[in-house]
């Protein structure tokens, strides 16, 4: 069990977009949940303001220290210990699989998304224990790449997924990637399936599969092959 909690300005963002599909069949079953809590609700600003204008000038409005730090307040005081808080931030650490499968560990996981130009350094500093990116490139909030990560550790969470869908989790654990795959019919505008797909020989399937992995690992990720041609002597 893993209970994801989002500090948020657009808390129906996240709830929408992670009780579809596989993640709202495991809040449905309690493996998981995603609560999503919203920054502006802990404001103690009489006109709801959370951002306001940077010391020293600069484009762009921050997000203040109180009301974020009160609505960490509120998880933190509801759950045992001092959870990990996972700040959003392309100034972060790159997410990969293996981030995701140490987190899968932890039973609480706050994730704090920016908006505007930032968030106050101060706290920052007070909440903070990982500082996470999905990828060099720049996004107008932290909700998505939120909703990334969460999407990806919850999957590994014991019970999220069923036996057919995990086996897709493999391929990335060895750092191959995925062989390809057909499905009905056998022959669709004029392409057939590979015929050792149909002999029944499930060595020889395997030992194809495998191959094809190497190749379009190498051909597609170079970067991915050499670490596992690497580990393979
Ligand atoms: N916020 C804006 N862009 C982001 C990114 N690439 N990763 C994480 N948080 C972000």
């Amino acid at each position: 069990m893993v209970n994801f909690h989002v500090l948020t300005l657009f808390p129906e963002m996240v709830m929408q977009g992670l009780h579809t599909s596989i993640l709202g069949r495991a809040v449905g079953k309690q493996y998981i949940s995603i609560e999503a809590v919203n920054i502006r609700d802990y404001t103690t600003d009489k006109h709801g303001k959370v951002d306001d204008y940077t010391y020293g000038g600069g484009a762009g409005m921050l997000m203040q220290a109180q009301p974020v730090y009160d609505a960490y307040l509120s998880v933190a005081r509801k759950v045992e210990g001092k959870p990990r808080v996972i700040y959003v931030t392309p100034q972060g650490k790159t997410f990969h699989q293996e981030m995701a499968n140490e987190l899968a560990k932890e039973e609480e996981l706050i994730f704090l998304c920016g908006h505007y130009e930032g968030v106050d350094e101060r706290v920052l500093e007070e909440i903070v224990t990982d500082y996470v990116s999905i990828g060099d490139y720049v996004l107008t909030g932290g909700e998505l790449p939120a909703m990334v990560m969460i999407d990806a550790i919850a999957r590994l969470v014991p019970g999220v997924l069923h036996n057919d869908e995990s086996a897709m989790t493999e391929s990335f654990h060895n750092d191959l990637l995925e062989y390809p795959q057909y499905s009905r019919p056998e022959v669709w505008r004029d392409k057939r399936v590979p015929e050792i797909l149909l002999s029944g020989n499930h060595a020889k399937v395997d030992e194809w599969r495998l191959a094809q992995s190497i190749e379009r690992t190498k051909r597609l990720r170079p970067d991915l092959y050499e670490k596992w041609a690497g580990r393979q002597t």
